[in-house]
């Protein structure tokens, strides 16, 4: 028994999307979303202004991608489906050419004994939606909650494992609070509506799915930040640590999991007047339509500190009007990023699901570490000697079986991500996958060194 053992049943994996692997194929039927859009639009904002088209084409060759999944040891993946590939303008007709690929694809995963988690949405609203207001418009919820209700009868006989959302506090920060995803708003009210319907939306596919009795399971990917105070015994740091907390990560996680938003939230959300439009019904639905599972996305932490001169903004507010990012001196960053790496967040965060969250079921659906440059790392074989990765992965890792042992109940842990994609405005810039992929010869993959480690974690349960 390896040292840092884990459970037989552990799901080993990774996550991606289908914005950034599929790539677009012409005549596919495939219709726009915001990202195919704004790349049309404006390429310079993308990086080497390479866009939504040239991904991985996991559209082409998931073939060949199950098989080298199968070789790194995977016995789970998830993607997601482009809503704007499935039904391409986001009601109405449905694309019998998407059908065909993401039954072929997700019974190509259960065939080769991988489990597929499947995810309803990643950031990727279908144009005709966004042109009459998308997340802002309340007419969305509905065009998704049937999009969702579709996927579930098209799908849900190979499907066990679905999503709604991954990491929906992104597309409120992206498009309307930091100008990174296309609406690029700056509007704290629109985004509080923004993230208002997306809960809702998920609340209605939820309940959508459990009157279907699918006999599986529907959750919601997070990405969850610790926010820890500068000083831990002043008062006020503590308190800006647990606004910062309320607006990135309870006010997705309250609702999800708990069925409620949160007071000091929503307190200071009314105090602002800027309460979303709330339909009556919508508060008893979030109450009774609470996530089977949770998927946790974990990249690094928030440092708070209380604002030096407390301010709000009454014209244009901002969530940063009750906090100030702290950055902590010392602390370990990753050299080829720039994000921090703290791998004792990924316990604390499972510690606080265990304690506050009613121990819910999760794994880790995303964590990983992204290197800009991962070229210079090739070595005369052709194969990335990523050890920095393995590193990373091994690091979490032991963290995670620390909280499993003391009583999490986390049943997997998913890196991101299986082959290097395109990662929206960034694109390929920071590399993640277990596997690379050369753009200049075809999309060309090649396993790297934590692939093959990986393989060797996964069969063995576990590593000493
Ligand atoms: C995750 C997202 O948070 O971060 C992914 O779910 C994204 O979609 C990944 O690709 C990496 O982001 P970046 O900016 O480092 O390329």
């Amino acid at each position: 028994m390896k040292k840092y053992n884990f459970p037989n049943n552990f799901w080993w994996g990774s996550a991606a999307s289908g914005p950034q692997t599929e790539g677009r194929i012409a005549g596919d039927g495939k219709g726009e979303n915001i990202w195919d859009y704004w790349y049309t639009k404006e390429p310079e904002k993308f990086f080497n202004e390479v866009g939504p088209d040239k991904t991985s084409q996991v559209y082409t060759k998931y073939k060949e991608d199950i098989q080298l999944m199968k070789e790194t040891g995977h016995n789970s993946f998830r993607t997601s489906i482009q809503w704007s590939r499935l039904i391409p303008k986001g009601t109405g007709e449905i694309n019998q050419t998407a059908v065909t690929f993401y039954r072929e694809y997700f019974q190509g995963l259960r065939e080769n004994g991988i489990e597929p988690f499947v995810n309803l949405y990643h950031f990727d609203m279908p144009l005709a939606l966004q042109e009459k207001g998308g997340w802002l418009n309340r007419e969305t919820v509905d065009a998704y909650a049937n999009y969702a209700k579709t996927c579930f009868e098209l799908f849900g006989d190979i499907v066990k494992i679905w999503f709604t959302h991954n990491e929906p506090i992104v597309p409120v920060e992206g498009g309307y609070l930091y100008q990174f995803h296309f609406p690029n708003h700056i509007n704290l009210k629109e985004a509080i509506q923004v993230g208002y319907h997306e809960n809702i939306a998920s609340a209605k596919a939820i309940q959508a799915y459990h009157q279907l009795n699918q006999s599986g399971e529907i959750g919601i990917i997070l990405n969850l930040t610790p926010s820890y105070p500068k000083d831990n015994a002043n008062p006020e740091d503590v308190k800006a640590a647990k606004i910062a907390d309320a607006f990135f990560n309870r006010s997705f996680l309250d609702p999800a999991v708990k069925g409620e938003f949160p007071e000091d939230l929503v307190t200071i959300i009314k105090e602002l007047n800027l309460l979303p439009e709330i339909v009556p019904g919508d508060l008893t639905l979030i109450k009774d339509n609470t996530v089977d599972l949770l998927g946790i996305n974990y990249y690094q932490p928030r440092r708070i500190k209380a604002k030096e001169t407390p301010l709000v903004n009454v014209v244009s507010p901002m969530p940063e009007d009750f906090f100030d990012n702290y950055e902590m001196p010392g602390r370990k960053m990753n050299p080829y990023r720039g994000w921090e790496i703290y791998e004792k967040g990924i316990y604390d965060i499972l510690t606080n699901t265990r304690e506050n969250y009613g121990n819910i079921k999760c794994f880790i659906s995303e964590n990983g570490m992204g290197v800009e440059g991962e070229e210079r790392f090739v070595n005369e074989f052709g194969i990335i000697e990523d050890d920095y990765r393995i590193k990373f992965v091994k690091d979490h890792l032991k963290y995670v079986h620390q909280a499993i042992e003391e009583g999490a109940n986390c049943v997997g842990y998913h890196m991101w991500t299986c082959m290097d994609n395109w990662s929206w405005t960034n694109a390929y810039k920071n590399r993640y996958g277990f596997i690379s992929v050369d753009l200049d010869k075809e999309g060309a993959r090649t396993i790297k060194k934590s692939g093959h480690w990986f393989k060797q974690v996964a069969d063995d349960h576990g590593f000493d």
